[in-house]
Protein backbone atom coordinates (compact mmCIF):
# COMPACT_ATOMS: atom_id res chain seq x y z
CA UNK A 1 0.00 0.00 0.00
CA UNK A 2 1.45 3.48 -1.07
CA UNK A 3 1.18 6.48 1.31
CA UNK A 4 1.93 7.23 4.96
CA UNK A 5 1.52 4.32 7.32
CA UNK A 6 2.23 5.12 11.35
CA UNK A 7 5.47 3.68 12.44
CA UNK A 8 6.54 0.17 13.13
CA UNK A 9 5.31 -0.53 16.62
CA UNK A 10 3.15 2.37 16.85
CA UNK A 11 -0.39 1.96 17.51
CA UNK A 12 -3.71 3.61 16.15
CA UNK A 13 -6.20 3.05 18.67
CA UNK A 14 -9.82 3.20 16.15
CA UNK A 15 -13.34 3.97 17.42
CA UNK A 16 -15.24 1.32 18.99
CA UNK A 17 -15.02 -1.26 21.44
CA UNK A 18 -11.28 -1.09 22.20
CA UNK A 19 -11.34 2.43 23.11
CA UNK A 20 -14.59 1.66 25.28
CA UNK A 21 -12.20 -0.93 27.20
CA UNK A 22 -8.87 1.72 27.24
CA UNK A 23 -11.66 3.92 28.84
CA UNK A 24 -12.97 1.48 31.46
CA UNK A 25 -9.18 0.57 32.57
CA UNK A 26 -8.89 4.40 33.06
CA UNK A 27 -11.34 4.65 35.18
CA UNK A 28 -10.97 2.35 36.93
CA UNK A 29 -7.15 3.13 37.40
CA UNK A 30 -8.45 6.30 38.69
CA UNK A 31 -10.67 4.88 41.08
CA UNK A 32 -8.09 2.60 42.27
CA UNK A 33 -5.50 5.77 43.36
CA UNK A 34 -8.32 7.84 44.75
CA UNK A 35 -8.97 4.71 47.20
CA UNK A 36 -5.19 4.66 47.78
CA UNK A 37 -4.56 8.13 48.50
CA UNK A 38 -2.56 8.59 45.97
CA UNK A 39 -1.73 11.96 43.67
CA UNK A 40 -1.75 12.29 40.01
CA UNK A 41 1.11 14.02 38.33
CA UNK A 42 2.18 14.37 34.61
CA UNK A 43 5.64 14.90 33.45
CA UNK A 44 6.78 15.77 29.54
CA UNK A 45 7.09 12.76 27.32
CA UNK A 46 10.84 14.35 26.50
CA UNK A 47 13.83 14.40 28.77
CA UNK A 48 17.87 15.12 29.28
CA UNK A 49 18.55 11.88 27.73
CA UNK A 50 21.42 12.08 31.11
CA UNK A 51 18.11 11.09 33.27
CA UNK A 52 17.77 7.78 31.42
CA UNK A 53 21.67 6.83 31.38
CA UNK A 54 22.09 7.53 35.31
CA UNK A 55 18.99 5.99 36.43
CA UNK A 56 18.32 3.31 34.71
CA UNK A 57 21.90 2.25 33.61
CA UNK A 58 24.13 2.85 31.16
CA UNK A 59 24.91 -1.15 30.73
CA UNK A 60 20.86 -1.79 30.31
CA UNK A 61 19.16 -3.14 27.21
CA UNK A 62 17.09 -0.15 27.27
CA UNK A 63 19.85 2.53 27.39
CA UNK A 64 22.06 0.81 25.44
CA UNK A 65 19.81 -0.23 22.53
CA UNK A 66 15.86 0.52 23.02
CA UNK A 67 15.85 4.44 23.54
CA UNK A 68 14.36 6.99 20.64
CA UNK A 69 17.40 9.58 21.07
CA UNK A 70 18.10 12.64 18.73
CA UNK A 71 19.77 16.02 19.24
CA UNK A 72 17.58 19.24 18.95
CA UNK A 73 18.48 21.76 17.21
CA UNK A 74 19.97 24.03 20.45
CA UNK A 75 22.74 20.55 20.78
CA UNK A 76 20.79 18.96 23.51
CA UNK A 77 20.99 15.46 23.69
CA UNK A 78 17.05 14.65 24.63
CA UNK A 79 15.27 11.36 24.94
CA UNK A 80 11.32 10.05 24.23
CA UNK A 81 10.98 8.38 27.78
CA UNK A 82 10.98 4.65 28.29
CA UNK A 83 9.59 4.86 31.57
CA UNK A 84 8.68 7.05 34.04
CA UNK A 85 10.00 6.40 37.30
CA UNK A 86 12.91 8.79 36.76
CA UNK A 87 10.92 11.12 35.79
CA UNK A 88 9.08 11.23 38.64
CA UNK A 89 12.21 11.32 40.45
CA UNK A 90 13.63 14.33 38.55
CA UNK A 91 10.32 16.49 39.01
CA UNK A 92 10.26 15.33 42.43
CA UNK A 93 13.68 17.16 43.18
CA UNK A 94 13.11 19.87 41.11
CA UNK A 95 9.74 20.82 42.61
CA UNK A 96 10.81 20.66 46.14
CA UNK A 97 8.30 17.50 46.44
CA UNK A 98 10.52 15.65 48.92
CA UNK A 99 11.72 17.96 51.46
CA UNK A 100 10.67 16.49 54.11
CA UNK A 101 7.56 14.98 52.81
CA UNK A 102 6.26 11.71 52.07
CA UNK A 103 4.65 11.60 48.62
CA UNK A 104 1.96 8.51 46.87
CA UNK A 105 2.38 9.65 43.08
CA UNK A 106 0.68 8.18 40.24
CA UNK A 107 0.95 8.88 36.58
CA UNK A 108 -0.29 7.68 33.00
CA UNK A 109 1.08 8.37 29.34
CA UNK A 110 2.93 6.46 26.48
CA UNK A 111 6.52 5.54 27.08
CA UNK A 112 8.73 4.71 24.09
CA UNK A 113 11.56 1.55 23.48
CA UNK A 114 12.85 0.33 20.50
CA UNK A 115 11.83 -3.25 20.60
CA UNK A 116 11.53 -5.65 18.07
CA UNK A 117 7.71 -5.12 17.97
CA UNK A 118 5.47 -8.15 18.71
CA UNK A 119 2.07 -9.00 19.81
CA UNK A 120 2.35 -7.26 23.56
CA UNK A 121 5.69 -5.53 23.09
CA UNK A 122 5.67 -1.93 21.28
CA UNK A 123 7.76 0.91 20.64
CA UNK A 124 4.81 2.99 21.78
CA UNK A 125 3.25 1.69 24.79
CA UNK A 126 1.41 3.13 27.72
CA UNK A 127 1.64 2.67 31.48
CA UNK A 128 -0.02 3.31 34.45
CA UNK A 129 2.49 3.98 37.50
CA UNK A 130 2.65 4.35 41.30
CA UNK A 131 5.40 5.63 43.07
CA UNK A 132 5.76 6.18 47.19
CA UNK A 133 8.61 8.80 48.03
CA UNK A 134 9.75 8.81 51.87
CA UNK A 135 8.60 5.70 53.08
CA UNK A 136 11.60 2.73 54.02
CA UNK A 137 9.42 -0.22 55.76
CA UNK A 138 8.12 -2.81 54.41
CA UNK A 139 4.60 -1.65 54.69
CA UNK A 140 4.47 0.14 51.36
CA UNK A 141 5.82 -2.28 49.65
CA UNK A 142 2.77 -4.67 50.69
CA UNK A 143 0.53 -1.73 50.39
CA UNK A 144 1.35 -0.91 46.66
CA UNK A 145 1.37 -4.53 45.43
CA UNK A 146 -1.95 -4.60 47.35
CA UNK A 147 -3.10 -1.70 45.32
CA UNK A 148 -1.91 -3.37 41.99
CA UNK A 149 -4.12 -6.70 42.73
CA UNK A 150 -6.88 -4.53 43.77
CA UNK A 151 -6.46 -3.39 39.89
CA UNK A 152 -7.19 -7.23 38.76
CA UNK A 153 -10.12 -7.64 41.46
CA UNK A 154 -11.75 -4.03 39.54
CA UNK A 155 -11.20 -5.14 35.87
CA UNK A 156 -12.34 -9.11 37.16
CA UNK A 157 -8.71 -10.64 35.99
CA UNK A 158 -8.31 -13.65 37.80
CA UNK A 159 -5.02 -15.28 35.57
CA UNK A 160 -2.70 -13.64 37.49
CA UNK A 161 0.55 -14.48 39.34
CA UNK A 162 2.62 -12.34 41.86
CA UNK A 163 6.75 -13.08 41.63
CA UNK A 164 8.66 -11.69 44.25
CA UNK A 165 12.13 -11.27 45.31
CA UNK A 166 14.40 -9.46 47.67
CA UNK A 167 17.59 -8.12 45.78
CA UNK A 168 19.34 -6.61 48.72
CA UNK A 169 21.31 -4.00 49.51
CA UNK A 170 23.90 -2.85 47.23
CA UNK A 171 26.73 -4.46 49.21
CA UNK A 172 25.21 -7.67 49.34
CA UNK A 173 24.56 -7.39 45.84
CA UNK A 174 28.35 -6.72 44.94
CA UNK A 175 29.04 -9.55 47.03
CA UNK A 176 26.73 -11.81 44.79
CA UNK A 177 27.90 -10.39 41.76
CA UNK A 178 31.26 -10.99 42.42
CA UNK A 179 30.70 -14.69 42.91
CA UNK A 180 28.21 -14.80 40.21
CA UNK A 181 31.14 -13.24 38.01
CA UNK A 182 33.21 -16.43 39.42
CA UNK A 183 30.94 -19.10 38.67
CA UNK A 184 30.00 -18.05 35.31
CA UNK A 185 33.82 -17.07 34.70
CA UNK A 186 34.81 -20.97 34.71
CA UNK A 187 31.74 -21.94 32.81
CA UNK A 188 32.25 -19.25 30.61
CA UNK A 189 32.87 -21.95 27.10
CA UNK A 190 28.93 -22.72 28.33
CA UNK A 191 27.62 -19.03 27.68
CA UNK A 192 25.79 -17.97 24.79
CA UNK A 193 27.09 -14.51 23.27
CA UNK A 194 24.38 -12.35 25.15
CA UNK A 195 25.90 -13.97 28.39
CA UNK A 196 28.96 -13.54 27.45
CA UNK A 197 29.31 -9.90 26.80
CA UNK A 198 26.83 -9.09 29.92
CA UNK A 199 29.52 -11.27 32.27
CA UNK A 200 31.74 -8.10 32.00
CA UNK A 201 28.91 -5.51 32.38
CA UNK A 202 26.07 -6.66 34.39
CA UNK A 203 26.53 -10.23 35.06
CA UNK A 204 23.19 -10.68 36.99
CA UNK A 205 21.26 -9.96 33.80
CA UNK A 206 22.62 -13.50 32.69
CA UNK A 207 20.43 -15.14 35.48
CA UNK A 208 17.24 -13.42 33.31
CA UNK A 209 18.40 -14.92 29.79
CA UNK A 210 15.34 -16.68 28.06
CA UNK A 211 17.50 -18.85 26.14
CA UNK A 212 16.66 -22.67 26.81
CA UNK A 213 20.40 -23.55 26.70
CA UNK A 214 21.26 -21.90 29.11
CA UNK A 215 18.36 -23.26 31.41
CA UNK A 216 20.81 -25.53 33.29
CA UNK A 217 23.59 -23.36 34.26
CA UNK A 218 21.68 -20.38 35.78
CA UNK A 219 20.07 -23.36 37.75
CA UNK A 220 23.05 -24.77 39.08
CA UNK A 221 24.56 -21.24 39.94
CA UNK A 222 24.39 -19.44 43.38
CA UNK A 223 21.28 -17.67 44.28
CA UNK A 224 21.10 -14.20 45.84
CA UNK A 225 18.80 -15.01 49.01
CA UNK A 226 22.06 -16.45 50.46
CA UNK A 227 23.97 -13.10 50.12
CA UNK A 228 21.09 -11.37 51.03
CA UNK A 229 22.22 -8.97 54.18
CA UNK A 230 20.11 -9.27 57.57
CA UNK A 231 17.75 -5.50 57.00
CA UNK A 232 17.07 -6.39 53.83
CA UNK A 233 15.97 -10.01 54.71
CA UNK A 234 13.89 -8.95 57.79
CA UNK A 235 12.44 -6.45 55.30
CA UNK A 236 11.49 -8.70 52.93
CA UNK A 237 10.21 -10.89 55.61
CA UNK A 238 7.93 -7.88 56.32
CA UNK A 239 6.34 -7.78 52.80
CA UNK A 240 5.71 -10.92 52.59
CA UNK A 241 3.76 -11.48 56.45
CA UNK A 242 1.82 -8.67 55.15
CA UNK A 243 0.52 -10.10 51.69
CA UNK A 244 0.19 -13.32 53.56
CA UNK A 245 -2.27 -11.36 56.12
CA UNK A 246 -4.03 -9.71 53.08
CA UNK A 247 -4.59 -12.97 51.93
CA UNK A 248 -2.00 -12.31 48.32
CA UNK A 249 -0.43 -15.08 46.93
CA UNK A 250 2.93 -14.69 45.40
CA UNK A 251 5.77 -16.91 44.67
CA UNK A 252 9.36 -16.41 45.30
CA UNK A 253 11.73 -16.37 42.36
CA UNK A 254 15.17 -16.16 42.73
CA UNK A 255 15.56 -15.50 39.39
CA UNK A 256 13.99 -11.99 39.70
CA UNK A 257 16.29 -9.27 38.95
CA UNK A 258 14.36 -7.03 37.11
CA UNK A 259 15.85 -5.13 33.74
CA UNK A 260 16.66 -1.35 35.46
CA UNK A 261 19.63 -1.03 37.57
CA UNK A 262 18.42 1.18 40.30
CA UNK A 263 16.28 -1.61 42.49
CA UNK A 264 17.16 -2.31 45.98
CA UNK A 265 15.44 -5.38 48.41
CA UNK A 266 12.05 -5.73 47.31
CA UNK A 267 11.36 -6.93 43.19
CA UNK A 268 7.98 -8.17 41.43
CA UNK A 269 6.32 -8.66 38.51
CA UNK A 270 2.99 -10.12 37.96
CA UNK A 271 3.03 -12.34 34.96
CA UNK A 272 0.16 -14.14 33.34
CA UNK A 273 -0.20 -17.88 30.62
CA UNK A 274 -2.57 -16.18 28.67
CA UNK A 275 -0.27 -13.39 26.76
CA UNK A 276 1.98 -15.68 25.26
CA UNK A 277 5.62 -14.03 25.47
CA UNK A 278 5.03 -10.75 26.79
CA UNK A 279 3.59 -11.99 30.33
CA UNK A 280 4.31 -9.47 32.34
CA UNK A 281 1.99 -7.21 33.10
CA UNK A 282 3.30 -5.43 36.06
CA UNK A 283 6.94 -4.50 37.50
CA UNK A 284 8.01 -2.99 40.18
CA UNK A 285 10.28 -2.64 43.51
CA UNK A 286 12.17 -0.61 46.05
CA UNK A 287 14.70 1.80 44.24
CA UNK A 288 16.10 3.54 47.85
CA UNK A 289 18.83 4.79 46.12
CA UNK A 290 17.77 6.69 43.24
CA UNK A 291 16.67 10.06 44.40
CA UNK A 292 20.00 10.72 45.68
CA UNK A 293 21.47 9.49 42.85
CA UNK A 294 19.85 11.95 40.57
CA UNK A 295 21.10 14.88 43.03
CA UNK A 296 17.86 15.07 45.51
CA UNK A 297 18.41 14.45 49.52
CA UNK A 298 18.58 10.73 50.12
CA UNK A 299 14.57 9.34 49.97
CA UNK A 300 13.46 5.95 49.85
CA UNK A 301 10.87 4.88 47.85
CA UNK A 302 9.01 2.20 45.49
CA UNK A 303 6.50 1.75 42.70
CA UNK A 304 5.46 0.16 40.23
CA UNK A 305 4.37 0.47 36.51
CA UNK A 306 1.97 -1.65 34.48
CA UNK A 307 1.94 -2.12 30.90
CA UNK A 308 -2.01 -0.65 29.86
CA UNK A 309 -1.57 -2.22 26.11
CA UNK A 310 -1.14 -5.69 28.13
CA UNK A 311 -3.60 -4.87 30.79
CA UNK A 312 -6.42 -4.52 28.42
CA UNK A 313 -5.59 -7.34 26.08
CA UNK A 314 -6.21 -8.94 29.31
CA UNK A 315 -9.49 -7.66 29.95
CA UNK A 316 -10.60 -8.47 26.95
CA UNK A 317 -9.75 -12.13 27.20
CA UNK A 318 -10.72 -12.20 30.81
CA UNK A 319 -12.71 -9.26 32.27
CA UNK A 320 -15.70 -9.09 29.81
CA UNK A 321 -18.44 -6.70 29.56
CA UNK A 322 -18.70 -3.07 28.75
CA UNK A 323 -18.47 -0.41 31.10
CA UNK A 324 -19.40 2.95 28.79
CA UNK A 325 -23.42 3.20 27.44
CA UNK A 326 -23.22 3.48 24.09
CA UNK A 327 -25.72 7.34 23.07
CA UNK A 328 -28.41 7.94 24.79
CA UNK A 329 -30.84 9.38 21.87
CA UNK A 330 -30.56 9.53 18.22
CA UNK A 331 -32.30 12.74 16.86
CA UNK A 332 -34.12 12.39 13.38
CA UNK A 333 -34.79 15.32 11.80
CA UNK A 334 -37.08 16.29 8.83
CA UNK A 335 -37.82 19.32 7.48
CA UNK A 336 -36.08 22.68 7.55
CA UNK A 337 -37.88 24.05 10.43
CA UNK A 338 -37.31 21.00 11.93
CA UNK A 339 -33.42 20.82 11.44
CA UNK A 340 -33.10 24.28 12.75
CA UNK A 341 -34.76 23.61 15.72
CA UNK A 342 -33.28 20.36 15.97
CA UNK A 343 -30.31 22.16 17.19
CA UNK A 344 -32.02 23.59 19.96
CA UNK A 345 -33.88 20.25 21.16
CA UNK A 346 -29.90 18.84 21.06
CA UNK A 347 -28.75 21.47 23.00
CA UNK A 348 -31.50 20.93 25.51
CA UNK A 349 -31.24 17.27 26.37
CA UNK A 350 -27.37 17.68 26.38
CA UNK A 351 -27.63 19.88 29.03
CA UNK A 352 -30.28 17.83 30.84
CA UNK A 353 -27.57 15.25 30.52
CA UNK A 354 -28.19 13.00 27.75
CA UNK A 355 -26.05 11.73 25.18
CA UNK A 356 -27.21 12.71 21.38
CA UNK A 357 -26.18 12.04 18.55
CA UNK A 358 -27.96 14.75 15.60
CA UNK A 359 -28.86 13.99 12.36
CA UNK A 360 -26.56 16.01 10.04
CA UNK A 361 -26.75 16.05 6.61
CA UNK A 362 -30.54 15.74 6.06
CA UNK A 363 -31.86 12.63 4.25
CA UNK A 364 -35.23 10.59 4.48
CA UNK A 365 -36.94 8.94 7.18
CA UNK A 366 -35.81 5.84 6.13
CA UNK A 367 -32.20 6.88 5.70
CA UNK A 368 -32.31 8.77 9.34
CA UNK A 369 -33.29 5.99 10.82
CA UNK A 370 -30.72 3.45 9.39
CA UNK A 371 -28.24 6.20 10.75
CA UNK A 372 -29.72 5.96 13.66
CA UNK A 373 -29.79 2.20 14.68
CA UNK A 374 -25.77 2.17 13.23
CA UNK A 375 -25.52 4.92 16.30
CA UNK A 376 -26.35 2.09 19.27
CA UNK A 377 -28.55 4.64 20.76
CA UNK A 378 -31.56 3.26 22.73
CA UNK A 379 -34.56 5.88 20.72
CA UNK A 380 -34.71 7.92 17.95
CA UNK A 381 -36.52 11.06 18.62
CA UNK A 382 -38.18 11.33 15.76
CA UNK A 383 -38.55 15.70 14.37
CA UNK A 384 -40.20 16.83 11.28
CA UNK A 385 -42.19 20.14 10.62
CA UNK A 386 -45.69 18.73 11.94
CA UNK A 387 -44.08 17.85 15.23
CA UNK A 388 -42.82 21.15 15.50
CA UNK A 389 -45.50 23.07 14.78
CA UNK A 390 -47.86 20.60 16.83
CA UNK A 391 -45.41 20.79 20.07
CA UNK A 392 -44.90 17.19 19.91
CA UNK A 393 -41.98 15.24 19.53
CA UNK A 394 -41.91 11.05 18.36
CA UNK A 395 -39.71 8.69 20.45
CA UNK A 396 -39.07 5.43 18.99
CA UNK A 397 -37.00 2.87 21.48
CA UNK A 398 -34.50 1.29 18.87
CA UNK A 399 -34.13 -1.60 20.71
CA UNK A 400 -36.03 -3.66 22.07
CA UNK A 401 -37.68 -1.22 25.14
CA UNK A 402 -41.43 0.33 24.76
CA UNK A 403 -43.06 1.35 21.68
CA UNK A 404 -43.43 4.14 19.47
CA UNK A 405 -45.20 6.84 21.35
CA UNK A 406 -45.91 10.71 20.26
CA UNK A 407 -45.47 13.24 23.46
CA UNK A 408 -45.34 16.69 24.07
CA UNK A 409 -41.92 18.57 23.82
CA UNK A 410 -42.44 19.97 27.31
CA UNK A 411 -42.63 16.39 28.93
CA UNK A 412 -39.79 14.63 26.71
CA UNK A 413 -37.37 14.07 29.92
CA UNK A 414 -39.83 12.21 31.80
CA UNK A 415 -40.94 10.38 28.80
CA UNK A 416 -37.19 9.47 27.70
CA UNK A 417 -36.24 7.56 30.79
CA UNK A 418 -38.53 4.42 30.21
CA UNK A 419 -36.56 4.02 26.64
CA UNK A 420 -33.11 4.10 28.26
CA UNK A 421 -31.22 0.57 27.64
CA UNK A 422 -28.61 0.23 30.70
CA UNK A 423 -25.41 -1.38 29.97
CA UNK A 424 -24.34 -4.25 31.80
P1 LIG B 1 9.24 -2.30 33.28
O1 LIG B 1 9.22 -3.71 33.81
O2 LIG B 1 10.29 -1.96 32.33
O3 LIG B 1 9.30 -1.37 34.55
O4 LIG B 1 7.83 -1.98 32.63
C1 LIG B 1 6.62 -2.17 33.32
C2 LIG B 1 5.59 -2.80 32.42
O5 LIG B 1 5.45 -2.05 31.22
C3 LIG B 1 5.94 -4.20 31.93
O6 LIG B 1 5.61 -5.18 32.91
C4 LIG B 1 5.06 -4.32 30.70
O7 LIG B 1 3.74 -4.66 31.06
C5 LIG B 1 5.06 -2.90 30.16
N1 LIG B 1 6.00 -2.79 29.01
C6 LIG B 1 7.33 -2.63 29.06
N2 LIG B 1 7.85 -2.56 27.81
C7 LIG B 1 6.81 -2.67 26.96
C8 LIG B 1 6.67 -2.69 25.53
N3 LIG B 1 7.73 -2.51 24.72
N4 LIG B 1 5.43 -2.85 25.00
C9 LIG B 1 4.36 -3.00 25.79
N5 LIG B 1 4.43 -3.00 27.14
C10 LIG B 1 5.63 -2.84 27.73
C11 LIG B 1 9.32 0.00 34.51
O8 LIG B 1 9.10 0.66 33.53
C12 LIG B 1 9.55 0.64 35.86
N6 LIG B 1 9.55 2.11 35.70
C13 LIG B 1 8.48 0.18 36.86
C14 LIG B 1 8.65 0.81 38.21
C15 LIG B 1 7.96 1.86 38.70
N7 LIG B 1 9.52 0.43 39.12
C16 LIG B 1 9.39 1.21 40.18
N8 LIG B 1 8.48 2.08 39.94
Amino acid sequence: MSGIQAVRGMNDLLPGERVRLWHRVESAIRELTSLYGYQEMRTPVLERTELFKRSIGEQTDIVEKEMYTFTDTGGDSLTLRPEATASCVRAGIQHGLFHNQQTRLWYMGPMFRHERPQKGRYRQFHQFGAEAFGWDGPDVDAELIIMSSQLWALLGIERITLELNSIGSPAARAEYRERLVGYFGERKAELDDDSQRRLGSNPLRILDSKNPEMKTIIEEAPQLADYLDDESKTHFDGVKERLNRAGIDFRINQRLVRGLDYYTRTVFEWTTDLLGAQSAVCGGGRYDLLVEQLGGKPTPATGYAIGLERLIELVSLQGGGEEEGATDIYLALLGETAELEGVAIAHQLRTEGYSVVANCGGGNLKKQMKRADRSGASMALIVGDDEINAGTVVIKPLRGVGTQVTVERDSIQSSISGFLVEEN
